[in-house]
């Protein structure tokens, strides 16, 4: 297959089966950030060079091997973003955001691009939603941005999902470490990889996530950092893991933990989906307290963590979850003759425009072939204008799962039909409790339910008349 009609190795096309299901994780997701305080920001999806270079560090796999730089067409430096931080790091700065309230919280769901060996749950082009918390040195922090991943896995249903930590300590108690790993892996020099000789003269920390075999085993003999922890360093990690445990959150510590870029301090922690294979890290995250001074800005603690939505996505699907398919189609209408087929044209819009999701024939087909598209796309009821229709404004309204008829007219059609899928569908409770929620905002939606429920409340006002209240109050028990 030539170019033309192939994508490139590493990507993949979300298409109209599959693409509901990123809608509906990543709105869970930002409802969930929005709920923690933290607000979306966008950025762009290409930087100068060095806003990766300088943060993730030029001794990174992530730097030497795997970004995508090219020059612009004025021979600058350009590379695809490999990662969410950096970028947000230097938009917070050229925006002033960091000169405002602290902390400053955002989160972003972006596309990023990284040249590795394609395989599954690994890709060049993939998306990470990330959340970033600017400001707090407190273990507070930690255990806030800790809990809120375990609360959006824990809303796609991955809470069997395990949490790692570690501290990988603050640039002075990793000074003592440095010096450990140096002695160690100058003892088994001879095999070690090319890049990791350079890495043991710039970084020797670099060699503890090296993607060759024989690196990583050695790797794993090496000194652990948590045995050179400074004090400080030592009680903010007992104070996270204390929150942690307070706050019922499981977790266990992983002293071989260090993450792959170099921006990171103090904790780190990676959320793990032992049944995805090989790439079962879902979501990797820490402290970056010398990133902001290191980009420019005055010094600044900051954490955040990354998700890897393929990823996510792999587990969910292994685990079953079924994500509800959008509404199929709630009326097909048909039409014979040219004269019909106008009118199915305008009545469709007229029921498009009351929210009712309907479709007519832009296709030129016979009554035939229309039914039997109608039947594909899984219309839930259908309706035929003919020349007799066209004469009476009068219709026959098809439900196609149970053969029921229920007559009806061009201009009651819309009442008829929102009456009709009523009727057959008792409405889920949680669909109207959303729907409320759009209209009149979650505090008024709250309130009223603690009203109905028993609770106490002062100036209700503007509530609404709901059919099938009582299941939307078992809804707000559960
Ligand atoms: P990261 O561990 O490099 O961290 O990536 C975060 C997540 O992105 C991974 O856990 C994984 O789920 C997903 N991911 C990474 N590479 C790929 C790939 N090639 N294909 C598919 N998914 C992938 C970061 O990027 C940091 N910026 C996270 C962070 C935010 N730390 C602090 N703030």
């Amino acid at each position: 297959m030539g170019v033309l009609s192939k994508r490139p190795k590493g990507t993949k096309d979300v298409l109209p089966a599959e693409s509901y299901k990123w809608k509906a994780i990543e709105s869970r997701m930002s409802g969930v950030a929005e709920l923690f305080g933290f607000r979306e920001i966008r950025f762009p999806t290409f930087e100068h060079t060095e806003v990766f270079t300088r943060s993730v560090g030029d001794t990174t796999d992530v730097v030497q091997k795997e970004m995508y730089t090219f020059k612009d067409k004025g021979d600058r430096s350009i590379t695809l973003k490999p990662e969410g931080t950096a970028g947000t790091v230097r938009a917070m700065l050229e925006n002033g955001l960091l000169n405002e309230a602290l902390p400053q919280k955002v989160y972003y769901i972006t596309p990023a691009f990284r040249y590795e060996k394609a395989q599954a749950g690994r890709l060049r082009e993939f998306h990470q939603f990330g959340c970033e918390m600017f400001g707090s040195a407190d273990p507070a922090a930690d255990a806030e941005l800790i809990c809120l991943a375990q609360s959006v896995l824990g809303l796609l249903n991955l809470d069997d999902v395990r949490l790692e930590i570690n501290s990988i300590g603050c640039p002075e108690c990793r000074k003592s470490y440095q010096e450990a790993l140096l002695a160690y892996f100058n003892a088994h020099l001879d095999a070690l990889c090319e890049t990791c000789h350079d890495r043991l003269r710039k970084n020797p920390m670099r060699i503890l996530d090296c993607k060759n075999p024989e690196c990583a085993e050695i790797a794993k003999s090496a000194p652990q950092i948590t045995h050179y922890l400074c004090a400080d360093c030592q009680a903010h990690f007992e104070r996270v893991q204390r929150y942690l445990q307070e706050m019922d959150i499981a977790y266990t510590v992983n002293p071989t933990i260090v993450r792959g870029l170099d921006y990171y301090t103090r904790t780190v922690f990676e959320f793990i989906a032992d049944d995805i294979g090989a790439q079962s890290t879902v979501c990797g995250g820490g402290r970056y307290d010398g990133l902001v001074e290191l980009m420019g800005g005055k010094p600044m603690p900051a954490l955040g963590f990354a998700m890897g939505l393929e990823r996510l996505l792999i587990a969910i699907e292994s685990r079953g979850w079924k994500i509800d398919p959008p509404t199929p189609c709630q009326l097909y209408l048909a039409s014979v003759g040219e004269a019909a087929a106008a009118k199915a044209v305008v009545l469709t819009a007229d029921l498009r425009r009351s929210g009712i999701y309907a479709e007519c024939d832009t296709m030129g087909r016979g009554l035939k072939a229309q039914m039997k598209y109608a039947d594909k796309i899984g219309a839930k009821t259908t309706a035929v204008i003919g020349d007799e229709e066209l004469a009476s404004g009068q219709l026959k309204i098809k439900d196609m799962k149970t053969g029921d008829i229920t007559s009806s007219t061009f201009d009651t059609l819309c009442d008829d039909i929102w009456e009709c899928l009523s009727q057959k569908e008792p409405r889920n409770p949680r669909e109207i409790r959303e729907e409320m929620t759009n209209d009149l905002g979650e505090e008024l939606v709250q309130r009223f339910m603690s009203h109905m429920l028993g609770g106490k409340i002062s100036g209700t006002r503007n509530m609404p008349e709901i059919d099938g209240f009582d299941d939307l109050k078992d809804l707000d028990k559960e």
